[in-house]
């Protein structure tokens, strides 16, 4: 049965703008931030706390983590790759981390120049202090549905990663389509699967837009149970070190369905509509939201 209500994490000031080739400033990173949590979201994925030569649009995310008023109920996760970006994210104030790990090998490399094994060695290495500290963990299993490098990815292998990242530590476990391949009945498939291991609560879906399939893959998840939805805001986003992973689900898009067919959010259209358009503003270019180009001022 679908849910009545489905939180939306917003990943758009760090999925989104790691990916852009304009280098937001820091007061419009917090700006943006502030912007989608007025908007009434209650998840903000604030920044990235990984080496700003790897991703240089993500330096500064102490600060901007740092300057972001913090609401009651609401959360702001930091990605952490290793101890040290554990750290540096402790000191700036984070309650809540994701780790992200993948579900191939090849693109695990590349992204973070560790095995899958070794993404775990380095979790080991703080997750147990994280829980400690009473940090509110999140962790990512990228590639679930296709690997820009290996191709097809076992789903398999996709419910043993998840099932590593829970035993690790982590609250809640996102499954990622990183470069947007994936088809509803492979996601029938994978959260069919998913949901035997694991507890249904402690999933969420990360659906890439890529070739048009996300909306339609976050209603078979929905179908199958889930109540927890990633997406960005004017579909910003991609991954820099996965080709082809252009553009996260809009949250625009995502949420004219979700109201259209009566599930609530709690997060008002118009105002993440503005949010992307100041964005898209600073970035000097449209933003592919279908909803924001549908509905422009
Ligand atoms: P490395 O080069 O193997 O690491 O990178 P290293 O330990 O050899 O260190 C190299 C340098 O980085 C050193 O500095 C370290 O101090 C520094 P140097 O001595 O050369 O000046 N360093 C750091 N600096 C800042 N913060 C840190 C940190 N750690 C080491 N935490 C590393 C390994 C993981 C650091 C690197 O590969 C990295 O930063 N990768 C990040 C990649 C990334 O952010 N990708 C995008 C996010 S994942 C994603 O988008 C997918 C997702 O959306 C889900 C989906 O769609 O599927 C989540
Ligand atoms: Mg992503």
């Amino acid at each position: 049965m679908i849910p009545a209500r489905v939180t939306v994490v917003e990943v758009g000031p760090r999925d989104g703008l790691q990916n852009e080739a304009t280098v937001l400033g820091l007061d419009d990173r917090v700006a943006f931030c502030e912007r989608l949590l007025e908007a009434g979201l209650r998840v903000v994925e604030a920044g990235a706390f990984v080496s700003p030569r790897w991703v240089p649009q993500m330096a500064g995310s102490d600060e901007v983590l740092r300057r972001i008023r913090r609401r009651a109920g609401t959360r702001l996760p930091v990605l952490v790759p290793n101890r040290k970006g554990y750290e540096a994210a402790l000191s700036a104030g984070a309650r809540e981390v994701a780790v992200f790990t993948a579900a191939s090998e090849t693109f695990n490399r590349k992204n973070i120049n560790a095995t899958i094994d070794e993404s775990f060695q380095r979790f080991a290495e703080f997750l147990p202090d994280a829980r400690r500290e009473g940090l509110w963990v999140r962790g990512y299993a990228s590639t679930c549905f296709g690997c820009p490098y290996e191709g097809r990815v076992d789903p398999a292998r996709v419910v043993e990663v998840c099932s590593r990242l829970r035993e690790a530590g982590c609250d809640e476990i996102s499954v990622g389509d990183t470069i947007g391949v994936g088809v509803p009945s492979q996601v029938v498939d994978v959260v069919g699967r998913l949901r035997t291991a694991l507890p249904i609560e402690a999933l969420a879906v990360h659906f890439h837009d890529t070739r048009g399939t996300a909306l339609a893959n976050v209603l078979a998840a929905l179908q199958e149970g889930i109540a927890t939805v990633d997406s960005s805001a004017g579909g910003l986003g991609g991954c820099p070190y996965a080709p082809g992973a252009s553009g996260n689900l809009a949250t625009e898009d995502l949420l004219y369905m979700l109201h259209g067919m009566g599930i609530e959010t709690g997060v008002d259209l118009a105002a993440v509509a503005e949010a992307s358009r100041f964005v898209g503003q600073r970035l000097g270019r449209p933003l592919p939201s279908r909803y924001l180009q549908a509905c422009p001022v």
